[in-house]
């Protein structure tokens, strides 16, 4: 019979100790079987267990840290997103419509679309308002200061507004328009701006008006300066007189002149 080794005895006595839960028997030697190896169910720690305590955060490469600690978008980043759509339409707008005179036509035509163009057509063809296409709308108020003066006056008082019951050129080939042969229309003095109101008279005469094209460029400077008057004025073409109109204009047309001449010498 083959010895069995005294250390292999010693670990078969203390496989059996684990399993049955009896102490292991101390080794010939004295070597104790170690307490870690009796399994904590077998002798539970009569202590309650610490709550652990929470982990420093494992340390992470610089170049990730640097990346956690930066903002993913920049403040500064939001201005900028809001501002962009304007900056877009602008730009857009900018290309469709030489910065000079692009403003004011704009404007004119924008207000047209919203305010008359129900009545008078997008093209001006009419409707339950008067045709204004064909030159119509020159035919009734002529290419003059007196002309952009009653067509301001018009369409800022409405068919209520007119003196003594007509409007327009008195020589207008057919008659002098007649207030109300038509039907009626609403002043937009009160719904309308200075500038919306003027811009929308330039719209109407140099679409409609078959104008030639240096009249229009006298007229654009003719409504634009009569704009500067009014509001230098402090004043408003709401409630205001076909003669407060036509001194206006007088004086706009006067300071045009006056422009012209100085930029010719
Ligand atoms: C509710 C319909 C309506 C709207 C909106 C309207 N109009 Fe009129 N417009 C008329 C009618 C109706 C007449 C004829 C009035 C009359 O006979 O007294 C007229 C006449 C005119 C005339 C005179 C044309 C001519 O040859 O006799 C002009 C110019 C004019 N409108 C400009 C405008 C402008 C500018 C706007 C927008 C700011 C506008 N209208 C909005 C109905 C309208």
């Amino acid at each position: 019979m083959t010895e069995v080794p005294e250390h292999l005895l010693q670990r078969a006595a203390e496989a059996r100790a684990r399993l049955t839960g009896a102490p292991a028997p101390e080794s010939a030697d004295g070597d104790a079987a170690p307490a870690a190896a009796v399994p904590a169910a077998v002798t539970p720690d009569p202590t309650p267990a610490v709550p652990e305590e929470p982990k420093a955060p494992e340390p992470v490469a610089p170049y990730v840290e640097a990346g956690l600690r930066r903002k993913t978008m920049p403040v500064w980043i939001i201005p900028v997103l809001v501002f962009m759509p304007f900056w877009a339409i602008y730009y857009v707008g900018y290309l469709e419509n030489p910065p000079v005179t692009g403003g004011f036509a704009f404007e004119g035509g924008e207000a047209y679309g919203v305010q008359c163009a129900g009545c008078h057509g997008g093209a001006g063809g009419g409707g339950t308002g008067r045709q204004l296409s064909g030159g119509e709308v020159i035919a009734t108020f002529p290419a003059t200061d007196e002309g952009v003066a009653q067509m301001v006056y018009w369409v800022a008082s409405g068919t209520a507004g007119a003196v003594d019951g007509v409007y327009g050129d008195p020589d207008r080939p057919g008659g002098q328009r007649e207030a109300g042969s038509f039907g009626v229309m609403g002043g937009f003095g009160g719904g309308l701006s200075t500038e919306e109101l003027a811009a929308v008279v330039y719209h109407e005469r140099s679409s409609f008006g078959e104008l030639d094209a240096e009249t229009i460029e006298h007229e654009l400077h003719l409504l634009e300066e009569l704009v500067h008057v009014v509001d230098e004025a402090g004043e408003s073409f709401d409630g205001a007189s076909l003669d407060n109109v036509r001194l206006w204009v007088d004086a706009a047309s006067a300071k045009l002149a006056a422009e012209t001449e100085m930029a010719a010498e």
